[in-house]
């Protein structure tokens, strides 16, 4: 039987291009209708179908939610075509990460997965998680959730060589972000505004390009996984620290055998060991340009890539429809 080294190195890392094609195809069937629910039931059947032809025992630890709240791609659902003789794989999904961009056809919804070796990934509850991330090419530990977002602002500038007023965060336009935003302009930082996709947001900090250095704030526990998954491959750093708002969601985190409730996260807490990440546009953004129909193709803008070496690979997918 081949190994989960060789399953994940040859095997797998092209074949999950395919999984967040499907689902970033069906979601886009959906762009712009103004239906969230619907654009994710379609993306989440068609990356159900298309994990199902992968050869792997897998297992999906962070998806759609909890058995009794998601019909399918629950935590702990099963997938895979070689259930019980497979390697065994240990999943992270969003079939559509920002249901509701797609539904606005908005930018930077993405079809976004992540595998690795049986427990390399959180089983991170479904709750927020306060994030501070940056790309790589900084000294270790330059971001620190204990401080203040003035503080990392300055560190990260004095690193850079620029001042504080040089730097640009990226946050969640959310109102329990008012006072973070407000303090990253007291220092003088430029601070994009996201309406939604945090995955994007982070991986954002790893692109020149994006002028995004840092990027600060709450969004999903979730996305902070799928988030590392990606960081683990194309260097960054990572600190989060989940964020309780009741007594409901901390008996979920215990559920899921988290016991230090204030514990700040590093990014191999979050994806260990050799991993893969994977995301396919929906939608037009700056990691991936979204699925675009012709008269008989669609095209489709994905990327692949794995922490083992470091590969990161770009797909551009063309699909007859006629
Ligand atoms: P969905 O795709 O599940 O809608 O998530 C979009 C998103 O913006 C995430 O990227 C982010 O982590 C989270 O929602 C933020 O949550 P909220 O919208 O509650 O602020």
């Amino acid at each position: 039987m081949p190994t989960v080294s060789h399953v994940l190195d040859r095997v797998l890392v092209l074949e999950m291009v395919r999984v967040t094609e499907a689902a970033a195809i069906a979601a886009s069937t959906l762009t712009g209708r103004g239906d969230e629910k619907a654009a994710d039931h379609a993306a989440v059947e068609a990356m159900r179908e298309a994990l199902n032809h992968l050869y792997m025992d897998g297992t999906v630890v962070i998806g759609e939610g909890e058995r009794d709240e998601a019909p399918m791609l629950f935590i702990g659902e099963k997938v895979g075509a070689a259930q019980g003789s497979g390697p065994k794989i240990d999943i992270a999904l969003d079939p559509l990460e920002g249901t509701t961009i797609c539904a606005k056809a908005g930018p930077n919804a993405l079809a976004v997965l992540a595998v690795a070796e049986q427990g390399g990934l959180l089983n991170a509850p479904d709750v927020y998680m306060d994030k501070i991330a940056v790309g790589p090419g900084y000294p270790d530990n330059i971001i620190d959730l204990a401080k203040s977002p003035t503080e990392n602002v300055k560190a990260l500038a004095a690193a850079k060589g620029v001042q504080p007023h040089e730097i640009i965060a990226c946050v969640l336009d959310r109102p329990r972000h008012e006072k973070l935003i407000a303090e990253l302009r007291g220092v003088g930082c430029g601070v994009v505004l996201i309406g939604d996709g945090d995955v994007a947001g982070v991986i954002a900090t790893t692109n020149p390009e994006t002028t995004i250095d840092i990027y600060m704030g709450q969004g999903g526990a979730p996305e902070g996984v799928l988030a590392c998954a990606a960081l683990r491959c194309v260097g960054g750093q990572f600190k989060g620290r989940l964020v309780f708002r009741n007594d409901d969601e901390r008996a979920r985190a215990a559920k899921w055998g988290i016991e230090d409730l204030d514990k700040i996260y590093d990014l191999t807490d979050l994806a260990k060991g050799d991993c893969i990440f994977a995301a396919t546009g929906v939608t037009d953004g700056s990691l991936l340009q979204g699925v675009k129909r012709f008269a008989t193709k669609m095209t489709t803008e994905s990327v692949v890539m794995r922490a083992k070496s470091g590969t990161v690979r770009w797909v551009k997918g063309e699909h007859r429809t006629a």
